[in-house]
């Protein structure tokens, strides 16, 4: 089966086979790329969701490595300031590099360049910039034919071996995505998962497919997973401030949908009878009454404003029947109950034996920010 799963690229790299915790299986980790249900010849085979462990093989390289680079003593005294975490988009690896381990900048490329033979590109994070959420990234190291290019030497190398336009795999989809133009994070998968879950649900309360509406939207990953389930969307709005997230998600709803789409990022508008896509400002959705009241799951991911936004948005909704509306926030811990209460009080009254909206934390966003999530079923209108 690890040859079977190798070959198809749906093996996570870096992680390890684990028992699970009640011994009477082996947990293989998969990657993102994997298909959310395994099909022949492993359709019998269940999909746990679990912490996955690391493969210490690949840290340990990456330490004796960065130790031949710079000398062990020198990698001691630093200590915590190296970069041992990363995260991967297609073939790239973003490091954020501590200002006490920046004159090793070149050292700490080539490390990880030879630690993780898959990657072509890594880059040193500069944070996320503006209301896109857009990435500044620059690139400190390049492998070409085997061999490693840093500092200076990154001058000489072809321009489009630098190209931050990548493809990633996620549910058996791939999606294109450049985080120096516009937002993507390979670390919501999960929450694309629970997404996944909840409009299932949905679709079962209803009785019959879905009409989604994405309006921060980005590239489209939400949307990829959701599309990938047969049966379980109808009409789709896909929409995003951002032009050039727009031109990216064209480029992947032509491949997911299998069908013409722009080549060049315009306005919203009904591009196919069931597909309205394109670039809005999602607190003037409701304002238009070919769009207002039309949607059975509105998705918000705009953390930081989710809770401001939310009487703009939740007439989006369709309440001739249940519906729901699923949200992130960012939020101080201490403020989560006033959160929750914030919450309940933008949105129209929940749906009879469902639980009321409330925030779970899904990880920490800075010392005291905690980045949650939330799903809000609602009733139809009496
Ligand atoms: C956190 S990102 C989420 C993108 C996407 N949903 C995802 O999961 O990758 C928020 C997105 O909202 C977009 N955005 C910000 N303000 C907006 C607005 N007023 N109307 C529509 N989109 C907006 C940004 O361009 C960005 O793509």
């Amino acid at each position: 089966m690890l040859v079977f799963l190798r070959k198809a690229d749906w093996l996570a790299d870096g992680m390890r086979v684990v028992p699970a915790e009640d011994g009477s299986a082996r947990l293989i980790p998969l990657a993102a790329s994997a298909p959310v249900e395994l099909s022949e010849p492993l359709r019998r085979f269940g999909i746990e969701m679990c912490e996955g462990a690391e493969d210490e093989r690949f840290e340990n390289d990456w330490w004796k490595l960065l130790a031949a680079e710079v000398g062990q003593e020198c990698v001691e005294e630093h200590g915590e300031a190296w970069p041992s975490n990363h995260e991967f988009v297609g073939d790239m690896m973003i490091v954020r590099i501590d200002e006490e381990v920046e004159e090793y900048e070149e050292a700490i490329a080539r490390a990880k360049l030879a630690s993780h033979p898959h990657i072509r590109l890594i880059l040193a994070d500069g944070g996320v910039q503006g209301e896109f959420r857009i990435r500044e990234l620059r690139p400190i190291g390049v492998l070409i034919d085997g061999e490693s290019w840093t500092g200076t030497g990154l001058a000489e190398v072809p321009e489009e071996s630098l190209s931050t336009s990548v493809f990633v795999k996620e549910s058996g989809r791939r999606i294109r995505c450049d985080p120096t133009r516009a937002y993507f994070s390979t670390k919501l998968q999960t929450e694309r998962l629970e997404t996944l879950a909840l409009a299932k649900e949905l679709r079962g309360v209803l009785g019959r497919p879905l009409r989604v509406c994405d309006p921060f939207c980005g590239v489209g990953p939400a949307l990829a997973t959701l599309l990938a389930e047969p049966g379980l969307v109808g009409d789709v709005l896909a929409s995003d401030l951002n032009p050039d997230a727009v031109e990216m998600l064209f480029d992947n709803l032509r491949r997911w949908d299998r069908r013409d789409y722009p080549s060049e990022p315009s306005r919203l508008a009904r591009i196919h009878d069931d597909r309205m896509v394109g670039v809005a400002d999602a607190t003037e959705l409701a304002g238009n009454t070919t769009i207002a009241g039309d949607w059975d799951l509105v998705l918000v991911n705009l953390p930081h404003r989710t809770i401001e936004f939310l009487p703009t948005l939740a007439p989006l909704l369709d309440r001739t029947s249940p519906s729901m509306i699923r949200g992130r926030v960012v939020v101080a811990e201490s403020e989560i109950d006033a959160a929750n209460a914030a919450i309940r009080s933008a949105l129209p009254p929940r749906l009879e034996g469902t639980p009321e909206p409330e925030l779970r934390i899904k990880r920490d966003y800075s010392s005291t920010l905690r980045l949650c999530s939330f799903e809000a079923w609602i009733a139809p209108m009496p």
